[in-house]
């Protein structure tokens, strides 16, 4: 299917294509993959939870064209550099490199029995970096489809499969132990909709947003360098109340099993960090449920409370908000035409969501950055945004290909 951002994404796509050439001789695919907002349930996915996330229309665009020997050679605008690698030296971990990200997602692919091709790759992303709108998902996911492109034909691509694979490769190539949701959604988007994912069972339905809602994300632009580190002292906090748990509620896999009840009855086995921790996940978890609701019931005066609730446990349950997010979140609470605000993503910086009515999104981005920029001392950037299409092909081969032989 040919992508569904048009104009703007056609000019991107012979952009890149005119990138490639001038970088390799030859015309090339273009695929992209979109970053994301959570729009409710964060830190819930490692937890076998459920997600509320829409692809966004930030993206990364890979150009790729096939080689006739076994290597990849990668070009980043981005960062203005090349990397190129065997795909029988790819080795298990990456180095701390942009690269990493691409090459962990060929590792993960061959891992799962891929025989990929050489390929010249030339990549150009403009989803904000280290701002939570996973530029990485948007990296992986894009290199992986364009990667699997040269194999087989678009629509053959098993989506989950491939944001599975991403997903392994952030996870063990570059180390972060993220969840599922970022992938996925960058893999499944739907234009115009928001993803209600089970991470368990990997189950979606397709939201319809309400025409009167803009998603507005507004970037404190703080990332806390606590991130990388407390995110993943986040994710063992959970494994360990979930073994405290398991010895009183045999059968127990994951917070996903655990209820408030069974919690509170039970709360002597955690120490109190792990008591709140647990609780964040049990209580978010029912909140994605509600906004799923209000959503498709038009509950729309609903939202506040819930989006309210899920920015206070995450700050003070889970701990993963700080000063920029909290002021980001009570100046918006005070504009008109608010249907809820909170922190997104993994925390200690980037990005918060707004729901904001139609008619005074242009009126609350403006007056937010205002009031943040003379709060914190920042200029925030704030995007309206739409939900937009996962992974996708821009624009076939083009001509001048190399002749690949077997
Ligand atoms: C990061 C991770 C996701 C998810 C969120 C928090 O974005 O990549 O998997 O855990 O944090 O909800």
């Amino acid at each position: 299917m040919l992508c569904s951002c048009k104009q703007a994404c056609m000019n991107k796509a012979h952009e890149l294509l005119t990138s490639f050439k001038a970088r390799f001789g030859t015309g090339a695919s273009v695929y992209r993959a979109p970053g994301r907002v959570n729009l409710i349930g964060e830190h819930t996915d490692y937890n076998d939870g459920y997600v509320l996330p829409a692809a966004i229309g930030f993206s990364c665009w890979v150009g790729i064209a096939p080689r006739d020997d076994h290597k990849l050679v990668l070009y980043s605008k981005n960062f203005g550099e090349a990397r190129e690698a065997y795909l029988n030296q790819l080795g298990v971990r990456g180095v701390g490199h942009w690269a990493d990200y691409p090459l962990g997602v060929a590792w993960a692919l061959q891992e799962a029995g891929y025989r990929l091709r050489g390929a010249n790759i030339y990549i150009a992303g403009d989803v904000p970096v280290g701002a939570g709108l996973s530029s990485s998902a948007a990296i992986e996911v894009s290199t992986g489809y364009a990667l699997l492109s040269l194999l087989t034909a678009a629509q053959a691509i098993d989506r989950t499969k491939l944001a599975l694979l991403c997903q392994r490769a952030e996870n063990e190539y570059v180390g972060m132990r993220c969840g599922i949701m970022d992938q996925f959604v960058s893999c499944q988007g739907q234009a115009g909709h928001a993803l209600f994912l089970d991470c368990r069972s990997l189950e979606y339905r397709a939201l319809k947003l309400p025409p009167q809602v803009r998603l507005v994300i507004c970037n404190t632009m703080v990332k806390h360098k606590l991130q990388a580190g407390e995110y993943n002292v986040r994710r063992a906090e959970c494994e360990e109340a979930v073994r405290k748990l398991a010895s009183a509620l045999p059968g127990t896999r994951s917070l996903r099993d655990v209820t408030m009840e069974q919690l509170m009855q039970h709360r002597g086995l955690l120490s109190d960090t792990l008591y709140r921790r647990s609780r964040h996940v049990i209580t978010e978890n029912e909140r994605v449920k509600e906004v799923a609701d209000a959503f498709e019931t038009g509950r729309m005066e609903r939202l506040r409370e819930v989006m309210a609730a899920s920015h206070r446990s995450l700050r003070d349950d889970y701990e993963v908000s700080c000063r920029e997010l909290d002021a980001m979140v009570e100046i918006a609470g005070r504009q008109q035409g608010v249907y809820g605000a909170r922190m997104t993503g993994g925390g200690f910086g980037g990005c918060t969501i707004n729901f904001v009515d139609v008619e005074h999104a242009v009126e609350f981005q403006r007056r937010v950055a205002a009031e943040y920029e003379s709060t914190i001392g920042l200029r925030p950037d704030i995007y309206i945004c739409e939900a937009s299409q996962g992974a996708e092909l821009a624009e076939a081969m083009a001509e001048n290909l190399p002749k690949v032989t077997h």
